[in-house]
């Protein structure tokens, strides 16, 4: 699996419907050690879907205040990687304090890279995010959405969001059953699938890298 594969891969029909129905997508947790990925993911959105993503036009400064600014401990990121370890696709799962009777919530923000779009990524990272917010007795998920975002708004209303719209705004809430053995379970195997998905592409990496050395040593050359 070299960086052809990958480009291969990618050129493949965005929105083919086979690819987001059958294929497994590993979802791996983020941590501060992955800082770095989140900027270069963030700040390589155009300016259409910064505005999409963060309500406005962030700069890229602004943007990295806000990776900086992620609670790991408190709040929780995803991330789905490509073949370089590059984050095609992140979400961001922020936990509100709850105040006096107030509903446990957390907000939902999601984005993919253009050529990863189409494929189930957003999706995937939403269901997970849902699962997710389950198990740690979230009760209620909240998305801030633009108005023209067909994608995120299909994505909330196939979950069954109830949408508000306010202007160019619109606000979705989700309310969650509670956690059960099976999404405990779920994010555990998930878990751990990625964990191992994520080295076997390191690995492969580290391979590709060693054979592109080897074909520039003139030792190897035939
Ligand atoms: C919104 C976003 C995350 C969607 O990611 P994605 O991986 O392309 O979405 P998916 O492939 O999972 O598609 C999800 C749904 O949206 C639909 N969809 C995807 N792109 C679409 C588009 N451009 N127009 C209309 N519908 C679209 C898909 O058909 C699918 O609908 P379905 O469940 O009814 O089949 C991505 O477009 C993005 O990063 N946008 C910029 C940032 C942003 O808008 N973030 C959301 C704010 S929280």
């Amino acid at each position: 699996m070299s960086n052809q594969t990958e480009i291969l891969e990618a050129a493949l029909p965005a929105d083919s419907a086979a690819t987001a129905a059958w294929a497994w997508v590993a979802v791996r947790t983020l941590g501060p050690q992955h800082r770095s990925h989140m900027l270069t993911h963030l700040t390589a959105l155009g300016d259409f879907d910064r505005s999409l993503r963060f309500g406005q036009l962030a700069t890229d400064e602004q943007i990295r205040a806000y990776v900086e600014r992620i609670d790991f401990e408190r709040d929780q990121a995803f991330g789905i990687f490509d073949r370089r370890l590059q984050l095609a696709a992140m979400a961001h799962l922020a936990f509100e304090p709850v105040l006096g009777e107030s509903e446990p919530t957390a907000e939902f923000g999601v984005s993919v890279l253009e050529r990863w779009r189409r494929r189930g990524y957003g999706a995937r990272l939403f269901d997970h995010a849902v699962t997710h917010a389950r198990n740690r007795g979230v009760r209620n998920l909240l998305i801030h959405i633009a108005r023209e975002n067909s994608a995120m708004l299909a994505i909330v209303r196939r979950a069954g969001a109830e949408v508000q719209f306010d202007g160019a705004e619109a606000t979705a809430q989700l309310p969650l059953p509670q956690d059960t053995l099976a999404t405990q379970i779920e994010e555990l195997v998930g878990h751990q699938a990625a964990e191992l998905d994520y080295r076997f592409k390191r690995h492969v990496l580290r391979l590709d890298k060693l054979r592109e050395v080897c074909l520039l040593s003139p030792l190897v050359r035939p």
